[in-house]
């Protein structure tokens, strides 16, 4: 494998920034260079330097003036869901039983499920996401397809086959021992596979029994080590409804909790309106809420109190994401734009430093994936993506006047999407300028 020398603004976090002026929370190199070798991140330092290290048959990349960071990270989304992204509905459940749910259907067929997950890490790279813990469809075929596309690409996945027994239609339906004996064969088959990590996906309590629940719980004990991914807390009637199917838990979160599905791996999509004791519950288990602003909007779902639950004496640990269909963008840069507004709406600040944190180390940490992903430290993987902050006229207009990197980033976070990622690496190779449907990102 051909070592790489990689030249541009190199800029990776080491810990969550506590203020727009906290310089110490992050490596900048004005004129960086990274050495990649056989997929990993070989060494990162000034580009006189790292140049004197490389080989001499290295190839040298020059991106010059575009910054580099580590690849962008999501952690939520529904690789099922990209034909029902922009479906118009009133709220949560409408749009579940309308759109979502007829969709999903489909993933029955792993020539469909095929074609989809193409599409789905295409636009990943275009979007200079690197990482991503999706949920498949119920169907194993769906989990099939997205775990060996993955490692077709050489991705680090999270994803996990849906567990769902009821509250659906027939043909999105699984049982108690089918949830549990489809999802161990999915371990058995992809797990650790490539660099895939299957998590354990009940939908939400909603589409789980009681007995769907205790195989879920049956799986996080055997398999104590994985991701377990669900919804928590996103629509009022939502919280309504679960806690009547769960009369005897006393509240949403302890409806999971009595099932033994809150621990450090647990990521909990939305958790807009936990109670106390709820975020209490959340930050002594070390779960994870996941903030999915573009959704929550879209749906008029509820503002994340993001910077409330950061703060709190017992904070709780946060991760940031699209939550593709719901949500209406692949970009995390139009995510963490729209988080931005939510925390103003809120009266809170959300600074940009903070944004790109969450989006690279802040969501490695969510994933427990800091050995690997989220910083261009050496060892680590080179999953990168490349920014250019003056991809559009306006921007490049607006960039005239910039003067420092928060306020170039607070511009690609505001006007930026899939056009100012110049380019994806993954494991060290190109990846958005590889793209398996060229074609249509030309059309
Ligand atoms: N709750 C249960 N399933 C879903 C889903 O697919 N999307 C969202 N946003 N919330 C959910
Ligand atoms: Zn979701």
């Amino acid at each position: 494998m051909m070592t790489k020398l990689l030249r541009g603004r190199l800029l990776s976090f080491k810990r969550a920034p506590l203020s727009v002026t906290d310089t110490d929370s992050y490596r900048y190199e004005s004129d960086g260079g990274l050495l990649i070798e056989a997929g990993k991140i070989a060494a990162i330092g000034a580009y006189g330097d790292i140049r004197k290290k490389a080989a001499a048959d290295a190839v040298e990349i020059d991106h010059r003036p575009y910054l580099i960071m580590p690849g962008f990270i999501d952690t939520h989304l529904h690789f099922p869901q990209m034909q029902v992204i922009a479906s118009y509905a009133a709220d949560l459940l409408e749009w579940l039983n309308t759109y979502t749910f007829p969709e999903e259907c489909r993933f029955v067929e792993s020539a469909h499920a095929e074609k989809i997950a193409a599409h789905f890490y295409d636009e990943l790279a275009r979007h200079g996401t690197t990482t991503a813990a999706a949920y498949c469809s119920v169907h194993k075929t769906s989990a099939d397809a997205y775990f060996s596309e993955a490692m077709r690409r050489n991705m680090c996945m999270v994803g996990g086959k849906v567990m769902m027994d009821r509250n659906a239609p027939q043909g999105l339906l699984d049982t108690p021992e089918m949830g549990y004996d489809e999802t161990r064969q999915v371990i058995a088959d992809w797990h650790g596979k490539g660099r895939n990590h299957v998590a354990i996906t009940p939908r939400f309590a909603i589409t789980s029994t009681p007995q769907q629940m205790a195989a879920a719980q049956a799986l996080a004990q055997e398999f104590p080590d994985l991701h377990i991914q669900t919804h928590l807390s996103e629509n009022h009637d939502e919280i309504r409804f679960a806690c009547e199917l769960y009369p005897d838990a006393i509240d949403y979160t302890d409806i999971y909790a009595r099932y033994g599905l809150l621990g450090p791996k647990s990521l909990f999509g939305h958790c807009i309106h936990l109670s106390e004791r709820e975020a209490d519950a959340m930050s002594e288990a070390g779960s994870v809420a996941v903030h999915c602003p573009t959704s929550n909007l879209f749906l008029g779902s509820g503002l994340f109190p993001l910077k409330a639950l950061a703060r709190r004496e017992k904070p709780v640990r946060i991760g940031v994401a699209t939550d593709i269909g719901g949500g209406s963008s692949y970009s995390m840069l139009r995510t963490m734009d729209e988080a931005y507004k939510i925390q103003q709406l809120l009266g809170e600040r959300l600074n940009p430093l903070e944004s790109y944190y969450y989006m690279t180390l802040g969501n490695a940490e969510a994933l427990s994936l800091t050995e690997s992903i989220g910083t261009l430290d050496e060892g680590t993987d080179a999953d990168l993506v490349v920014l250019n902050a003056a991809a559009t006229p306006a921007m490049a207009l607006k960039m005239d006047v910039v003067k420092t990197l928060p306020e170039e980033l607070f511009l690609l976070q505001t006007m930026g999407d899939d056009r100012a990622v110049a380019e994806t690496y993954v494991a060290g190779e190109a990846a958005k300028s590889n793209l398996t449907f060229q074609s249509r990102q030309a059309a």
